[in-house]
C-alpha cells in the first residue's frame, strides 16, 4: 500500500480499493494503528460469575486471561509468564485460585500477583535477591465494561469506554438489557473462515440488501414470518458514534403487541418495559422499528432475529454477540456467543438457543450462505486485477453526495444518531471511514518495557453503566 493516502481518500468517498480485503501491508497498518487503539469486546461478565472463574481470549496475537479474582474483581492479564514467557494458562476456561506456569512452575494468584517461585532461595537468593512483591502478570492497558460486556483496549491513552461507545450505547441496551438481571451468554462457538475480517463487520452493520438474494433459500423454506423480499427495505438503518445497524419495520400495534409479534412472552415484555428508557420504548412502540443486526467498530457485531423454530406460525427471538478476530489479511476467527436475558423463563432460553443455532451458530443457515460470498470476495481481492478496481459502496448517495432518501426526522425515529428507511450503504461507509481515520493516525507508542510492574501493578475493572446491577444479581444468585 505504497500510496495509502489515496487509498484512504477513495474509501472516504465510498469507492473501495478492492485489495484492502486481502493485503498484507494493509493488515500490518491495521494491527499497529487500529487494533492497538480501539476498544474491543472480549467477554461477558456472566461467563465468569464466580470468584476464580476465568476465560482465555486472544486479541490478535495477544492472549489474555480474563478472571474474576478471589475478591470478586474482574481483571484482564496478559497470558505470558514473567520468567521465560511461556503461556501461563493453557485452558480456555475454568476456575482457579492460582495459575501455575507449565515451564518452570512460577505461580500467580488469580489477580495476577506472582506468589510462587520454585527454589526461590537457592536460585535467586530469596526475597533479598529477587522480590516477588509487586510483580504481577501484565495487566491489559485498559479494561472497562458496559452492561456486563467486558472490553479491552491495548492503548493506555484510550478514551474512556463510555466516551468511545457514545450514543451506540443506546442500541447496545436493546440487546444487552432486558431486565435487571442482565444477560447470560453461552459459548462462544469459535471457528475460522478464510475471509477478511472487515467484510463481516460491514455486512452486519448495514447490509439489508443481501438478505433477499443471498438468503433466498432461507426465505423459501418459510423460516421467517415475513417471506417477502422487499420486507427488508421497509426497515431503517441507523448510525450512532461508533456503530450502526439494521431494523425491521413492524406491523401496526402497541409496544406490547409488537414485542409479542417477534415472540417475547408477556413476563419478559413487562421486565423490558421496566429497564428500557422512554426513547427505547418509542423506537418500537411509536416508530415501529425492531433492531436486527448491528456492528460496533472495529470488530464486534450483534444479531437479533425471530425465526420460526417449529412447524407453526410462532416465532422466537434470539440474540447473539460476535467478534471478528483477524488471523491474517485473509483469515478470521469468529467468536459467537448466544445471549439471553438471565431472568427469561427456562423454556424460552432453550427455544431461543435453538433459534440461534439454526440461524447463526457455526452451522447456521445464514452463516453458511454469508461465508461463501465472503471467502470468494477475499480470494478475488488478492489478485493483480483487484488493484485496479474500485468497488462501488455508494448505495444511498446520489452523484453529488446528497442522500437518495432523507434521514428520518426525530419524531419518526426516537433513537440517537441518524436513521433512514431503505437500502443504503451508509453504515458500511461509516465503519470504513473510521477504519481510514485510524489507519491515518500515527502508530501507538509502545509503553516502556519493564518486568511485570508497569501500569502501577494491577488495574481492576472500571465499571460503567449497568454493571454493578448485573454483578449484584449474580452475587445474589450465588448466595
Ligand atoms: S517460563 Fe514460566 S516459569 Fe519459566
Ligand atoms: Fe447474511
Amino acid at each position: 500500500m505504497s500510496d495509502h493516502r489515496q487509498v484512504l481518500d477513495e474509501v472516504r468517498r465510498g469507492m473501495i480499493p478492492a485489495h484492502i480485503y486481502n493485503d498484507a501491508e494493509v493488515f500490518e497498518l491495521e494491527k499497529g494503528r487500529l487494533f492497538r487503539r480501539a476498544w474491543m469486546f472480549v467477554a461477558h461478565e456472566s461467563e465468569i460469575p464466580q470468584d476464580g472463574d476465568y476465560v482465555v481470549r486472544r486479541l490478535l496475537n495477544d492472549s489474555f486471561i480474563i478472571a474474576r479474582d478471589s475478591k470478586g474483581d474482574v481483571r484482564a492479564m496478559f497470558n505470558m509468564c514473567l520468567h521465560r514467557g511461556m503461556q501461563v494458562c493453557r485452558a480456555e476456561m475454568g476456575n482457579a485460585s492460582n495459575f501455575r506456569c507449565p515451564y518452570h512452575g512460577w505461580s500467580y494468584r488469580n489477580d495476577g500477583r506472582l506468589t510462587g517461585l520454585p527454589f526461590h532461595q537457592e536460585a535467586y537468593g530469596g526475597e533479598a535477591g529477587f522480590q516477588r512483591r509487586g510483580q504481577t502478570l501484565l495487566p491489559a492497558p485498559n479494561l472497562a465494561s458496559y452492561n456486563g460486556m467486558i472490553f479491552i483496549s491495548l492503548d493506555p491513552q484510550a478514551p474512556p469506554l463510555e466516551e468511545f461507545l457514545g450514543d451506540f450505547r443506546f442500541y447496545l441496551d436493546f440487546y444487552t438489557k432486558q431486565s435487571r438481571s442482565g444477560l447470560e451468554v453461552r459459548g462462544p462457538q469459535r471457528w475460522r473462515i478464510k475471509a477478511n475480517w472487515k467484510i463481516g463487520v460491514e455486512n452486519f452493520a448495514g447490509d439489508m440488501y443481501h438478505t433477499p438474494h443471498t438468503h433466498a433459500s432461507v426465505v423459501d423454506i418459510g423460516l421467517f414470518r415475513e417471506p417477502k423480499a422487499q420486507k427488508r427495505k421497509d426497515g431503517a438503518t441507523y448510525w450512532a458514534t461508533c456503530g450502526g445497524g439494521t431494523t425491521y419495520k413492524l406491523p401496526p400495534g402497541t409496544f406490547e403487541e409488537r414485542m409479542r409479534y417477534v415472540g417475547y412472552p408477556d413476563e419478559m415484555i413487562d421486565r423490558i418495559r421496566n429497564v428500557w428508557s422512554p426513547e427505547h420504548l418509542r423506537v418500537v412502540g411509536d416508530d415501529g422499528f425492531m433492531i436486527s443486526a448491528a456492528s460496533c467498530f472495529p470488530n464486534m457485531s450483534l444479531v437479533h432475529n425471530w425465526p420460526k423454530i417449529q412447524d407453526s406460525d410462532d416465532v422466537l427471538p434470539f440474540i447473539s454477540i460476535r467478534t471478528w478476530q483477524p488471523i491474517s489479511e485473509n483469515e478470521t476467527e469468529v467468536y459467537s456467543w448466544f445471549a439471553v436475558d438471565a431472568a427469561a423463563p427456562e423454556q424460552f432460553k432453550k427455544d431461543s438457543y435453538k433459534a440461534y443455532l439454526m440461524c447463526f451458530g457455526s452451522t447456521g443457515m445464514f452463516e453458511q450462505d454469508d461465508v461463501e460470498n465472503w471467502v470468494s470476495l477475499t480470494n478475488t481481492a488478492a489478485g493483480s486485477m483487484a488493484r485496479q478496481l474500485l468497488l462501488n459502496s455508494r448505495m444511498g448517495l446520489l452523484a453529488d453526495d446528497t442522500p437518495v432518501v432523507n434521514a428520518l426526522p426525530p419524531e419518526q425515529f426516537h433513537g440517537p444518531g441518524t436513521a433512514q428507511v431503505g437500502y443504503n450503504e451508509n453504515n458500511q461507509r461509516a465503519i470504513l471511514r473510521m477504519w481510514a481515520d485510524h489507519l491515518q493516525m500515527p502508530p501507538v507508542a509502545a509503553a516502556a518495557a519493564a518486568m511485570g510492574t508497569q501500569l502501577n501493578g494491577i488495574t481492576p475493572l472500571v465499571q460503567t453503566n449497568g454493571t454493578s446491577e448485573c454483578e449484584a444479581a449474580f452475587k445474589e444468585a450465588q448466595a
